[in-house]
C-alpha cells in the first residue's frame, strides 16, 4: 500500500506565509511520493468562537488557498472535516482513551485557555483527540506539520499505542515530518513569538492573501535587532527570521544570500525580502481568484467521498475492538 500523508489546517483567521512555509509548501512537494489528506478542519475552528458567516467563507478559502499553493486534486484528497462525519465519531471514542492529565500538559491549550481566560470550551481541552482522530482514520504514515504541531502528534501516537494495545492493533502509528528550515516562522513585530492566524496584530504576519502595499509596509515595520549587518544569526532573532523568509521564497543557500546582502544595511533587505514575496504571492494570488465556485464544490465533493470510503472502514474496525455494535 502507498504509504499515505495527513494534514490540515483550521479555517480562523488569514492563513499567512509561516502555514505556506512551515506546511502548505511540503505538502505540495510531498504528495507526488505519497497518497495525500489535506484536510480543512472546521471542527477544530470552534473550539474557540466563531461567526458563523465568517466560518463558511474562510473554510473555503482555506481550499481555494491549497489548490492555489499547487495541491493537485488529481493525485491528491482534499476535503472538508465536517463532510466526514467519521472524525466526530472517532474523537469521542478517543476522549475516552486520551487522559485529561496529557491534554492539560499540552502547551498550545495552556496558551490559548490563557488567552481566552473566560468561557474555556471543553473542545479547546480536547482538541488534540480530534486531531488524532484526523491521523488516525487514514492509517496514515506521515503528517507534515510546522514545529508547533509536535506535541499534538507525539500524543496522537501515544493514543494510538493505547488503543492498540487494549483493544489490539487498529492504527498505524504515525510520525511527524517537520521541516528543518521554516518549521517556526516568527512573527514580525516580536522575533521571540511564531507568526500566528489569530494574534491580535495583523502587522506580525504576512498574510498570503495580502496586496503589494500591505506587504511592504508590514516587512517595513518588522522589528530588526541591534547591529547591522545582514547575515544568519542565532543570536540575532529578528534578522535571522526575514532572512529564513527569504532563503524559502527565492531558492537560495544561505552563502549566496549573505553573499548578496554583503556591505547592505536592514532597509535592503527589507525592501528585496518584499520584492520576492510580492513576486511569489502575487501569481498565488491570481490562482485563488481563477478557481470557481463550481470547480471547488466538485473537488470538495469529490475529496469527501474518497476520504469517508477509508474513514468508514477504519471507524467500522474501532467499533468492532470496542464492542459498539448497534443493532
Ligand atoms: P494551524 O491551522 O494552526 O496551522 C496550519 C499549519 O501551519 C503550521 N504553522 C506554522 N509553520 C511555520 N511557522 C509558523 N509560524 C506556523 N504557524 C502555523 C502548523 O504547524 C500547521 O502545520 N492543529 C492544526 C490543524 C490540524 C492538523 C490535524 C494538522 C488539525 N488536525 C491533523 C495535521 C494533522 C492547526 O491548528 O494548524
Amino acid at each position: 500500500m502507498a504509504k499515505r500523508i495527513f494534514s490540515g489546517a483550521q479555517p480562523t483567521g488569514n492563513l499567512h506565509i509561516g502555514n505556506y512555509l512551515g506546511a502548505l509548501r511540503n505538502w505540495v512537494a510531498l504528495q507526488h511520493e505519497y497518497e495525500s489528506f489535506f484536510c480543512v478542519v472546521d471542527l477544530h475552528a470552534i473550539t474557540i468562537p466563531q461567526d458563523p458567516e465568517v466560518l463558511r467563507e474562510k473554510t473555503r478559502e482555506v481550499a481555494r488557498l491549497y489548490l492555489a499553493a499547487g495541491i493537485d486534486p488529481a493525485v491528491s484528497t482534499i476535503f472538508i472535516q465536517s463532510d466526514v462525519q467519521e472524525h466526530a465519531e472517532l474523537a469521542w471514542v478517543l476522549n475516552c482513551v486520551v487522559r485529561i492529565g496529557e491534554l492539560e500538559r499540552m502547551t498550545q491549550y495552556k496558551d490559548k485557555s490563557k488567552k481566552q481566560r473566560e468561557n474555556v470550551s471543553a473542545g479547546l481541552l480536547t482538541y488534540p483527540a480530534l486531531m488524532a482522530a484526523d491521523i488516525l482514520l487514514y492509517q496514515t504514515d506521515l503528517v507534515p506539520v510546522g514545529q508547533d504541531q509536535k506535541q499534538h502528534l507525539e500524543l496522537t501516537r501515544d493514543v494510538a499505542e493505547r488503543f492498540n494495545r487494549d483493544f489490539g492493533e487498529t492504527f498505524r502509528i504515525p510520525d511527524a515530518y517537520i521541516p528543518k528550515v521554516g518549521a517556526r516562522i516568527q512573527a514580525l513585530d516580536d522575533p521571540l513569538k511564531k507568526m500566528s492566524k489569530s494574534d491580535e496584530n495583523a502587522n506580525g504576519r504576512i498574510g498570503l492573501l495580502d496586496d503589494a502595499d500591505t506587504i511592504r509596509r508590514k516587512f517595513k515595520r518588522a522589528v530588526t535587532d541591534s547591529g547591522t549587518d545582514v547575515r544568519f544569526d542565532e543570536t540575532r532573532p529578528a534578522v535571522t527570521n526575514l532572512l529564513t523568509v527569504y532563503q524559502l521564497l527565492t531558492n537560495q543557500t544561505r552563502e549566496e544570500i549573505e553573499a548578496h546582502f554583503a556591505g547592505k544595511g536592514y532597509a535592503q533587505l527589507k525592501g528585496d525580502l518584499a520584492d520576492a514575496t510580492i513576486a511569489f504571492l502575487e501569481p498565488y494570488q491570481e490562482r485563488v481568484r481563477g478557481i470557481s465556485d463550481e470547480e471547488l464544490g466538485r473537488i470538495l465533493r469529490d475529496g469527501a467521498d474518497k476520504a469517508r470510503a477509508i474513514a468508514e472502514v477504519t471507524m467500522r474496525q474501532v467499533k468492532e475492538r470496542m464492542g459498539i455494535v448497534g443493532a
